[in-house]
């Protein structure tokens, strides 16, 4: 691989132009690795992170990737405005009939998955649900979510569960300066979907307590639709509103947690529960 970048920094903008040669040989996914690795060395040098206030306009091998500037806001009002219509009563009723890791009720494993941690942090909690169905268990639970809204909501209906806090914040900038690490890290559709995993991957491993696991879900990638993924946030009308989802195969995923310091990993499509209906990934990484 051989590179050459010209990075040109204004306040609040950020361009680079990164010309990039695969080697001979190399799988076609390994662009996508690729960018993840150039993404985080150019936000590290820089500053900056991509999807939020950075984007990185990659040439590679001939495959035109380059991005117009972007003219958007981030997410945060998107994830304010999350699950407006979720109230306690059926949140208790769903909690009811056991966690899923799937988007199907009663579908799929559970919090059997875990082992039997002593202290656990959810990544992207919103209301959370999940982080209350560990916390059951008995186990220590931190919910961590970005959105003042839904940190809000979750303190005010769990605040009787006294092995429950909950912390506002990025993830990326809590795992990178917190001293805390936890035996379970878990991302139910959570922050870990809406990260670059080459950015959030290496800030887990050493968060977890030896022989900690990462478990996480989310939805099943339409293929080829692997890797970021920029949606409308506002809708097509409004303020253009950008929210980025990461989303990978298993072998894309269990690569990825590999080369960020897990020691062993398992990811999986668990399919729908009818045939052809759109299934679940799965997957679960054990730190040394
Ligand atoms: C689909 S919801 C998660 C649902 C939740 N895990 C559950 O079990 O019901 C995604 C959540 O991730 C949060 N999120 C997205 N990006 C984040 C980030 N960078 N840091 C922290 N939270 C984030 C959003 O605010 C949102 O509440």
């Amino acid at each position: 691989m051989s590179s050459d970048t010209e990075a040109d920094t204004i306040i609040g903008r950020f361009n680079a132009r990164i010309d990039v040669r695969l080697a001979e040989g190399s799988a076609p996914d390994d662009r996508d690795l690729l960018e993840g690795v150039l993404v985080r060395e150019i936000g590290r040098i820089s500053g900056h992170r991509v999807g939020r206030d950075c984007w990185v306009n990659l040439e590679v091998a001939g495959v035109d990737a380059v991005q117009p500037e972007p003219d958007h806001a981030d997410s945060t009002a998107y994830w304010d405005g999350y699950a407006p219509g979720a109230d306690l009563e059926t949140t208790l009723e769903n909690l009811g009939r056991g966690f899923r890791w799937t988007q199907y009720k009663e579908h799929g494993p559970g919090l059997e998955l875990l082992g039997e941690p002593r202290t656990v942090l959810e990544l992207g909690c919103a209301s959370g649900a999940t982080s209350l169905a560990i916390a059951r268990t008995g186990a220590e639970v931190t919910g961590l979510d970005s959105s003042p809204a839904q940190i809000a909501r979750a303190r005010d209906w769990w605040e009787e569960q006294p092995n429950l806090s909950f912390v506002q914040a990025d993830v990326l900038d809590y795992l990178a300066r917190t001293e805390d690490t936890w035996e379970a890290i878990v991302s139910n559709w959570g922050a870990g979907m809406f990260c670059d995993p080459v950015l959030l991957l290496p800030l887990i491993v050493p968060r977890l307590a030896s022989g900690g696991v990462y478990a996480f879900s989310h939805v099943e990638p339409l293929a080829p639709g692997h890797g970021p993924q920029v949606l409308y946030g506002n809708g097509y009308r409004g303020r253009k509103v950008a929210v980025v989802r990461w989303l990978y195969s298993p072998e894309q995923w269990e690569r990825m947690l590999l080369r960020s310091g897990f020691a062993k990993v398992e990811v999986e499509v668990l399919p729908g529960p009818t045939p052809d209906h759109v299934g679940t990934v799965i997957g679960r990484a054990w730190a040394p």
